[in-house]
């Protein structure tokens, strides 16, 4: 069903434009995954994709750290950010944002009184005002100021279980009569996915006015997706995801969401700007270091952005270029990896977290790979 109603609405944009790109043509395909989107064209239809421009290398600025798959982040382009910003600016109004740091960086460059929620702590090296950015999980967090802000914004991981959780505590802290808004996939991201906004838009109207902006957020590339989509050949070199803006007028309290099973247990390190976020497993800190591939043919590159893919879902180190890993002792690997970010060689940290030889060697390979 669901591949049915992608293709068809495939074969006919095309059939009305002919000179369409790839990233146009992805972007308007309601939220589906260029890989899917490519493998559903005809042999033809693929090399004349194939024939688009080459990607720009140029080394980008980057004013915060390296998008991780592990955190889900997909940050607005420029151009987003300033539109958003001109939306929910106001006269001295209290904003709090919920996993957008981008547009936390916008908003205060106009001097706006805003504060980031966001469970990324490699966040603080680099925003300003720091006193105004929390790191929190907002699957977990309480909130003990209540109905302080005039307006809430969030981009939540596209899940409805996050979804559900973050509104609820976006209406906890948003007075009467303020807004929130939310950022919403589309219709054919994924096969659940029209089920999955309707249950999403049915909780936004139990809180008030909904309002619903089209297309209205542009989002960029991330090198971790970049990655996959060089190793398919698939010619995207720009920018396709977007999504659609959701404004919610406050006049209802929503009862509380119960605790979520979503609790975030990654540990994020930053090396040589690549980021690694590494899944912290309890009880196992006696466990020897030992690094696998997800893959049986040893490869680390994880080769889908999507949640449900297993290798996706077995990794539990990830980093900012989409490699994957299955780790053993990640107790003692996340030990090692912050004497490491912080300037230790692995000689000197052989020693002072007790490595045997085997493990020397794994941790070295693992970070070999992942640097290089
Ligand atoms: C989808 S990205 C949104 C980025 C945004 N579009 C921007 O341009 O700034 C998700 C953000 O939510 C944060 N995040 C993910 N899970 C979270 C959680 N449980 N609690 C708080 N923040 C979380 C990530 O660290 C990341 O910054």
């Amino acid at each position: 069903m669901y591949k049915k109603a992608l293709k068809k609405r495939i074969s006919t944009l095309l059939s009305k434009s002919s000179n369409i790109s790839f990233e146009e043509l992805s972007k308007i395909c309601l939220g589906a995954s260029p890989y899917l989107i490519f493998s559903l064209l005809d042999k033809k239809q693929k090399n004349l994709f194939r024939k688009d421009i080459q990607p720009p290398k140029a080394a980008m600025e980057k004013p915060l750290p390296a998008e991780n798959p592990a955190n889900y982040d997909w940050r607005f382009t420029k151009e987003t950010c300033i539109s958003l910003t001109e939306k929910i600016k106001g006269n001295n109004s209290k904003i709090a944002l919920f996993g957008t740091p981008a547009l936390y960086l916008e908003l205060l460059k106009n001097k706006e009184n805003v504060h980031l929620f966001d469970v990324n702590s490699l966040l603080i090296n680099y925003l300003p005002k720091k006193t105004n950015v929390h790191i929190v999980d907002l699957n977990t967090h309480t909130f003990i100021e209540e109905s302080d802000f005039d307006c809430v914004f969030m981009d939540p991981p596209w899940y409805v279980d996050h979804y559900q959780k973050w509104t609820s505590q976006a209406n906890i802290i948003t007075k009467a009569g303020g807004r929130i808004y939310v950022s919403l996939f589309q219709e054919l991201l994924r096969p659940k996915a029209i089920k999955q906004r309707n249950k999403i838009l049915s909780n936004f109207n139990l809180i008030g006015n909904v309002d619903i902006k089209k297309n209205f957020l542009n989002y960029i590339t991330p090198q971790f997706e970049q990655e996959v989509f060089d190793y398919y050949n698939i010619p995207i070199y720009k920018n396709w995801r977007v999504a659609d803006l959701i404004e919610i007028r406050n006049e209802t309290e929503l009862p509380k969401t119960k605790n979520p099973s979503i609790k975030d247990h990654w540990l994020r390190f930053e090396i040589n700007n690549i980021t690694i976020s590494l899944y912290i497993v309890k009880n196992n800190s006696n466990e020897k270091i030992d690094v696998k591939s997800p893959y049986k043919n040893g490869d680390s590159l994880i080769k889908t952005i999507s949640a449900r893919n297993n290798a996706k879902k077995n990794a539990n180190l990830i980093t900012s270029r989409n490699q994957g890993y299955l780790v053993n002792g990640s107790k003692k690997l996340a030990i090692v990896l912050r004497e490491i970010e912080r300037g230790s060689t692995l000689k000197d940290v052989h020693e002072k977290c007790n490595l045997d030889l085997v493990e020397v060697r794994k941790v070295s390979n693992l970070l070999k790979d992942i640097l290089t």
